[in-house]
């Protein structure tokens, strides 16, 4: 926290900071294989680009600040797990306009979870479909989630594990923590262009990468929910979810119930990066 080590128990911020108060930061979300930072340069990028276009102070130089992820990890001794960082604009009186002279607070927590060992062994996820009533910069990764966090409960009271969001014409954003994808009939892999609509997802930038390295069609283009009802195959990618087959959308089922070959490729392959970029790397 703002250049100390606390522990967990005793990391307390300030109640003027515009975070807490107005929701006015950024964060990152990124996992942890094997000791590594998986796609720790892409995180980075995405996360200063995000400072720069809400003009917060970006707290420290890059080489220390990837010292300071690796020291939170081998504090906490996270192998395999997740980092996250929260950045707001900093703690000021409360007033709308940015203040002058505040120092951007920065704020990183690590803890362990275990990935998955077999790319088969995932059974599918229900998503379920809930307007879209995010603002314009979703393409921001800011800390204000609160149409997100709506939308994700919404899904979990109906069964399903996330949602997506659908905007006024029919067509699918994304999901409210992961992007979303839709296989044609033709096996084209088909997903949203980058914009302001969503985020840049950092799994997604690797998921095409490693699909075109392996000949498989991308296709970036809006589908609607119609379009996903009748598709072959449907999943979801987030740095906590990978790449996670959708079963069954709004309780119709998709393909024949059971993530799809495409679907089980293309999580096989993520997989294997994740622990390879881990592996080479240590
Ligand atoms: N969520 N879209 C939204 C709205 C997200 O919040 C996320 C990430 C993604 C996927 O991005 P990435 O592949 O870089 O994780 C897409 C993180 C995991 C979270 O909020 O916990």
């Amino acid at each position: 926290m703002n250049g100390r080590y606390v522990a967990h128990a005793n990391a307390q911020i300030h109640i003027e900071d515009r975070g807490y108060q107005f929701s006015d930061g950024v964060y990152e979300v990124a996992a942890i294989c094997r000791g590594r930072i998986i796609d720790e340069d892409g995180h980075l990028v995405r996360l200063k680009r995000s400072l720069r276009e809400l003009r917060i102070a970006i707290p420290m130089a890059e080489a220390p600040f990837k010292l300071v992820c690796r020291e939170t990890l081998r504090r906490n001794r996270v192998h395999n797990g997740i980092i996250y960082i929260q950045i707001s604009r900093g703690v000021a009186r409360r007033d709308h306009p940015f203040p002058d002279d505040v120092e951007s607070a920065l704020v990183m927590t690590a803890r362990a979870v275990s990935w998955p060992d077999d790319a088969n062994e995932n059974k599918g996820a229900q998503v379920a479909t809930v307007a879209d009533i995010r603002w314009l910069r979703r393409d921001v990764k800011s800390i204000s989630l609160l149409p997100n966090i709506l939308a994700k409960q919404e899904a979990r009271d109906k069964g399903a594990y996330e949602a997506w969001l659908v905007d006024g014409e029919g067509f699918v954003t994304e999901g409210s923590s992961t992007n979303a994808w839709i296989v044609d009939e033709r096996g084209r892999i088909v997903t949203r262009k980058l914009d302001h609509n969503i985020l840049g997802g950092i799994t997604r930038a690797t998921v095409i990468k490693l699909a075109r390295a392996n000949g498989l069609e991308i296709v970036e283009r809006p589908f609607t929910v119609a379009e996903a009802l009748a598709a072959p195959e449907a999943f979801l990618t987030s740095t906590t979810s990978f790449v996670t087959g959708i079963i069954g959308i709004d309780g119709n089922q998709i393909g024949d119930g059971t993530p799809g070959p495409v679907t089980r490729l293309l999580r096989g392959f993520y997989l294997d990066y994740c622990r390879e970029s881990g592996s080479n790397l240590s």
